[in-house]
């Protein structure tokens, strides 16, 4: 694939200010010299401001990992996508911890895409099946179905700023990765019915991330599939080395 790969960890609920402070003083040194991949750190909320100042001449982009889809009201304790658009380029939506945890519907997710697109935030779309459902043999159904109700209604021209990460539930944060046949299967589908939902270019373009237990030792098997374009990184993007490693593979 002609496109830029990305790499984007996903801190989930870690580190403090200082905490992440350090982690991107050690990271950008480990970073520093690549050109061909897109790097983006997905903190939380409390470090954002922070992080952003310490970025600014390096490599390193920065994402969110949730918001709200209105702009601003009453919804104590929400970020929205207005207050994120100055400080970060990305934003995860739709993470299977979103959607188990805190009950977020495809229809939900797609409200926030809505607004987060509006807000010129480039979503990063998270999918997957659970083992339950692989095992019944229904996981192309749930991709499906996950990647049309989340995308609904975005046009040809937004899709240009989506991202699309397959996250097997299954895998995440299991230390049990999909093996690089097992994902790139899924990743190949997901490209066929983005062909079928748009258009061929718009297929070929879009980025399609892995996310599920990658760590150093198997990011470059998975990275060399055909249909994978880079990974979303959970637990191994929570040391410097280990996340400038994938970052470097
Ligand atoms: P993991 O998490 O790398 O710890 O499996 C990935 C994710 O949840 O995005």
């Amino acid at each position: 694939m002609a496109m830029k790969p990305l790499i984007a960890a996903n801190w989930k609920m870690n580190k403090d200010i200082k905490e992440a402070v350090s982690f991107i003083n050690k990271f950008k040194n480990l970073i520093k010299n690549i050109k061909n991949t897109e790097i983006v750190i997905c903190a939380p909320f409390t470090s954002l401001s922070e992080i952003k100042k310490l970025i600014k001449t390096t490599n390193i982009k920065l994402g969110a990992q949730n918001m709200h889809f209105e702009e601003k009201g009453a919804f104590t304790g929400e970020i929205s996508g207005l207050m994120l658009k100055d400080i970060v380029e990305y934003v995860i939506l739709g993470h299977s911890e979103r959607r188990q945890i805190f009950h977020e519907t495809d229809d939900l997710i797609n409200k926030k895409i809505e607004s987060a697109l509006k807000n010129k935030l480039k979503p990063i779309l998270c999918i997957g099946e659970t083992l339950q459902q692989r095992n019944n043999n229904k996981t192309m159904k749930i991709i499906k179905n996950q990647l049309k109700g989340c995308l609904k209604n975005v046009s040809n021209d937004e899709m240009k700023n989506i991202v699309v990460a397959y996250e097997p539930v299954w895998a995440i944060g299991t230390g049990k990765n999909a093996t690089p046949e097992q994902a790139e299967e899924v990743h190949k589908f997901i490209r066929e019915l983005l062909s079928k939902m748009y258009n061929e270019t718009i297929s070929k373009n879009t980025r399609i991330i892995y996310g599920g237990s990658m760590k150093p030792n198997n990011a470059r098997e998975l990275l060399s599939m055909p249909n994978i374009n880079g990974g979303l990184v959970g637990g191994a993007s929570l040391d410097a080395k280990s996340f400038g490693e994938i970052c470097n593979t």
